[in-house]
């Protein structure tokens, strides 16, 4: 990835990777974010397994971060194989204060989530431009996986709990995108949203959807790279569903 001169969104990120990628340890297996951001904590975690000889294993949350693991030289593992990570380093498309978030917009939603959710620590890494009052604001829409079988019920039942779904496409391929586990995704609007956490437990209550974008009490610690240049850390007492 070439950083474009003067293009302090992609120094913010940097930053913010770096601070994350301190909090590996030698003998961690860590949950490899999919993303711009993640990209480059992947990079940094590579140049730490290189430069320090630390010994991690990786779990990738993408094919996109399977690929740049390999290509930093980070051994993976799968989560069969190490069911409980110490820790997942990951992006975010909006965060609120609390770190709930919305995911999704590299269509790695599904995987990240089910990461996360087996990490002890989830670690969020974002530039300032991420964080919102309200997610949903900017009419910023919620990724949704669905399975293809169940596309238009799923659909009209979204429209029922007052959403607007659009099916993505590809770019530089025709029709829509299909995730790494070959399903559709629906990038549903909502405008603002008052209560995340009961949006997510209606939507996956929809037959057909696979999982949400909205990423609830997971995350315990966010760095957020600024346009000033320093990062701020942020993190919640809320403990993570692996002990
Ligand atoms: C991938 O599906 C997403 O959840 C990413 O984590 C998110 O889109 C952040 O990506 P960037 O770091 O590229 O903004």
């Amino acid at each position: 990835m070439k950083l474009e001169k003067n293009n302090w969104r992609e120094k913010a990120k940097i930053s913010a990777a770096k601070k994350a990628v301190e909090e590996v340890r030698d003998g961690f297996v860590i949950g490899l974010g999919s993303g711009s951001t993640a990209a480059y904590a992947i990079k940094e975690i590579g140049k730490r397994v290189r430069e320090e000889g630390i010994k991690i294993l990786g779990v990738p949350t993408s094919t996109q971060a399977y690929l740049l693991a390999i290509e930093n030289k980070i051994p993976v593992t799968t989560l069969n194989e190490h069911p409980s990570l110490d820790l997942t380093i990951d992006g975010a498309d909006q965060i609120d204060k609390n770190l709930n978030m919305i995911k999704g917009m590299g269509a790695a939603l599904t995987r990240e989530k089910i990461v996360a959710s087996a990490s002890k620590k989830l670690v969020i890494i974002v530039d300032e431009t991420k964080l919102v009052e309200h997610l949903g604001e900017n009419n910023h829409p919620v990724p949704v996986e669905v399975i293809p079988f169940s596309l238009f019920p799923v659909m009209q039942k979204i429209k029922k709990l007052g959403g607007v779904p659009q099916l993505r496409e590809g770019i530089k391929k025709l029709g829509p995108v299909i995730t790494d586990n070959g399903n559709f995704i629906l990038d549903v609007s909502f405008g603002k949203i008052e209560n995340p956490e009961n949006l997510n437990l209606k939507l996956k209550l929809i037959p057909g959807i696979v999982e949400t974008g909205l990423f609830i009490e997971l995350a315990q610690t966010a760095y957020i790279g600024k346009v000033d240049g320093t990062v701020t850390k942020i993190s919640t007492s809320s403990s993570s569903w692996v002990s």
